[in-house]
């Protein structure tokens, strides 16, 4: 029997490919740190843990597709607070934001379509694109501009008869970068003058650090008058660290875009339930329970930065915000130097995973020699990876050097 054309595309996580590898190192009784994948270990707030054991109705009952109104009002409630007149009636309850970005491309794309993407970019798009019949187009940004974008010029060159809309992260996976209002404001005026629609991928807001705020696509599309092609993409996944809540919420004014993506949520029933009045519990304790989060943030990513430095010939800026910095290291070929650290490498019984940077770009060959590393450890585990990633390299050399 033939799978379908899409079924045989849709790509592999390029995060999790290397489970395997893992797996048979853990079982070899290698102990294992994961800098590959984005998954906080900060606790929960208990206080929506709480709400999620306080359930007290006797049927678990579907909810409303568009989500239950209290959750809609506490994220709107949320984004009103943030200085965006946003109405509950404009927000969309989600499972993830992971849902929130297919209903988007869904609604704006027909098949052959294209979006604007800047690679290094989220690495699901990839296959939300496949699912939705899109093709992803994008424009380079370098590691030696700390992955700002590139001139104006360079983007609309890229911009063609099919393009239907830019989607951009920031604070940016796997970058670690905090677009400036300016950059924000040129992405928006750009899709003012190609009649495109902006989306803004905002799961990280607050993982701004140094004193930087992440500009918001509502904010600049509001003073631009072009809230009819913003559309935001948000999650309580990584800011109440609760990844596995499944809640996300797409957000927009465009009456059109918000009436298509409800009736792709008709079609899934509802988001999850209980899971969202443990929402409505943490947009109770944002002020409370992220700048302390934040705060940790930072110092892990210091301490990946002291370890990076300690790399010769590795390049990276310091990170702005999200938990990711995607360096490019001198190890030739960064796949096989990740297969090479949970196949070949450990040092006391040690090892560390990293995700292969080439899986975060949609033209091939392109980075080839980044890894992405997710600073999701405590800092002194974090001080212990990074040390071994710093013998690891020296190892890969030395043998690279030996081989020739
Ligand atoms: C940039 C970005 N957008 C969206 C998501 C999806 O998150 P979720 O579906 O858990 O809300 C992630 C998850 O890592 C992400 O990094």
């Amino acid at each position: 029997m033939e799978l379908s054309q899409r079924g045989r595309l849709m790509p592999a996580s390029p995060i999790r490919r290397l489970t395997p590898l893992a797996d048979a190192a853990k079982a070899r009784g290698t102990q294992v740190y994961h800098l590959n994948i984005g998954q906080p270990d900060i606790p929960t707030p208990p206080e929506m843990l709480d709400a999620l054991r306080n359930f007290r109705e006797p049927v678990l009952a579907y909810g409303p597709s568009s989500g239950l109104a209290e959750t809609r009002a506490a994220m709107a409630g949320y984004l009103q607070d943030l200085g965006w007149p946003i109405a509950p009636s404009e927000v969309l309850v989600t499972e993830g934001g992971s849902e929130a970005i297919l209903f988007a491309m869904n609604a704006i794309c027909d098949t052959g379509d294209e979006i604007l993407v800047f690679e290094p970019f989220y690495t699901n798009y990839s296959g939300f694109a496949c699912m939705a019949g899109v093709t992803l187009k994008a424009v380079e940004t370098r590691v030696e501009d700390g992955y700002h974008l590139p001139a104006r010029e360079v983007i609309e060159a890229a911009i063609g008869p099919k393009t239907r809309a830019i989607l951009y992260s920031s604070p940016g996976n796997p970058t670690g970068t905090v677009f400036t209002p300016a950059e924000v404001a040129m992405l928006v005026d750009l899709a003012v003058k190609h009649d495109l629609y902006v989306i803004g991928d905002e799961a990280y807001r607050e993982f701004a650090y140094d004193g930087r705020t992440a500009t918001g696509v509502l904010g600049v599309a509001s003073e631009a008058g072009a809230m009819d092609r913003a559309i935001l993409i948000d999650s309580i996944s990584k800011r109440f660290s609760a990844c596995g809540a499944r809640i996300g919420f797409l957000v927009t004014q465009n009456a059109g875009v918000l009436d298509a993506a409800l009736r792709f949520g008709q079609a899934r029933l509802c988001p999850p339930t209980l899971e969202q009045y443990a929402a409505v519990a943490g947009y109770g304790l944002l002020q409370k329970y992220v700048p302390p989060m934040i705060e940790e943030y930072r110092r892990r990513r210091d301490t990946v930065m002291a370890g990076l430095r300690r790399i010769p010939g590795a390049v990276c800026a310091v990170p702005e915000g999200a938990f990711y910095v995607q360096p490019r290291l001198p190890v030739g070929d960064a796949d096989a130097f990740a297969q090479f650290l949970l196949n070949d490498f450990s040092v006391d019984g040690r090892t560390v995973m990293v995700a292969p940077g080439n899986g975060f770009y949609a033209t091939p060959g392109k980075g080839r020699e980044e890894i992405r590393i997710a600073y999701v450890l405590k800092e002194a585990d974090l001080d212990v990876a990074m040390g071994l990633l710093v013998r690891a390299v020296e190892t890969w050399n030395a043998r690279r050097a030996d081989a020739t």
